[in-house]
């Protein structure tokens, strides 16, 4: 059994994965309403956050699991991207967890761990495929030919898909962290009442920071009671362009790679209408588009362990080496 510790952004998880892809137990504790009225994360914040939580987390995943530290082979745990301050806290509990245990440890990577939550049993997706990642930090197009690792195809010239979700919310209202909110709102309205046209770029790369600015436009120069009646109608027309041009350039490079199937994973894997649109695809269980530990321990199946006690000077990362 490998036990799977998250801390990258805002979401303290612990999660017991078998090596065979069974799910013993999978405990997410968001922050998100903490940082809610700062309107993002404040990393100070949470790297405190995760502190008071890991723990706490850790004995709930035990308990869930109905299982003991005795039963651990390896702790895996994320080492980057994300805040470096809310990684480091993972880290080093994985690191005193792996090291009190005489285990290996494990070091995963957060956008590995996202193709990961394909990887579980029932129904675990075979390589090769073509997956589009679609988070809070990043929109990337893999193509994924074994469990162990990926390609980039395609990325973000700017924002990420999620970021627009979350720039598009706070713009129409909806708070933070305001992807989901959105996707409700936008069940209510007409997708086709507003035009807004995504960039194209060459190649597979995206670009989404014009499109927050031709909806901050149109919300500015709305009266307030004329903004509250469209809302839903925004938000549906807005989420509508945002869904159309990751569909779009999914599907033309799975094209292009010779009719890859099509995988979605990430935060914005969650969204109800992108989800529609590629009714198709593999799309990953949606509890496990959002940060969590579940898919940590499972991309840790395909990576190489530290043997104990190896990995003490061990340090994470922010950035995508
Ligand atoms: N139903 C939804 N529709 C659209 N966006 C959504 C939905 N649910 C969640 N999101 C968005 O998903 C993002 C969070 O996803 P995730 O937890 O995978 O990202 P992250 O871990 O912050 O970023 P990264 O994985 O790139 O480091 C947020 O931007 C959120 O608004
Ligand atoms: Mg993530």
């Amino acid at each position: 059994m490998i036990l799977g510790i998250e801390t990258s952004c805002d979401e303290t998880a612990v999660a017991l994965v078998t090596q065979d892809g069974e799910v013993r137990s999978n405990v997410v504790a968001s922050q998100a309403e903490l940082h809610a009225r700062y309107g993002g994360v404040v990393p100070e914040v949470a790297s405190r956050r995760h502190l008071e939580l890991v723990g706490p987390v850790l004995s709930e995943a035990l308990e869930r699991g109905k299982a003991t530290l005795d039963e651990v082979e390896a702790v895996a745990v994320t080492r980057g991207p994300g805040l470096i301050g809310a990684l480091l806290v993972g880290l080093s509990a994985a690191k005193a967890l792996a090291w009190s245990r005489r285990l290996p440890l494990i070091p995963v990577d957060h956008l590995h761990g996202h193709v990961a939550s394909l990887y579980l049993e029932p129904g675990a997706l075979e390589p090769p495929f073509l997956c589009l990642l679609v988070s809070g930090g990043h929109t990337l197009l893999l193509d994924v030919r074994a469990r162990s690792g990926y390609h980039v195809v395609g990325t973000t010239l700017d924002d990420a898909a999620g970021e627009a979700f979350d720039k598009g919310a706070r713009l129409l209202g909806l708070g933070y962290p305001g992807g989901a909110a959105l996707d409700r709102k936008a069940r209510d309205g007409d997708p086709d009442a507003y035009s807004f046209p995504v960039a194209r770029v060459p190649g597979f790369d995206f670009s989404f920071s014009g499109l927050k600015t031709a909806l901050l436009y149109v919300v500015r120069d709305l009266p307030a009671d004329e903004l509250e009646r469209r809302r839903a109608d925004l938000a549906a027309s807005y989420q509508h362009a945002i869904v159309r041009a990751l569909v779009e350039r999914t599907r033309a490079a799975a094209m292009e790679l010779g009719g890859q199937p099509i995988a979605v994973v990430g935060g914005v894997g969650a969204n109800s209408e992108l989800r529609a649109a590629l009714a198709d695809a593999t799309l990953a269980p949606l509890p496990l588009c959002t940060d969590n530990a579940v898919m940590i321990a499972s991309a840790a199946r395909y990576a190489p362990a530290i043997p104990f006690p190896q990995y003490l000077a061990l340090d994470a990362y922010a950035t995508a080496a």
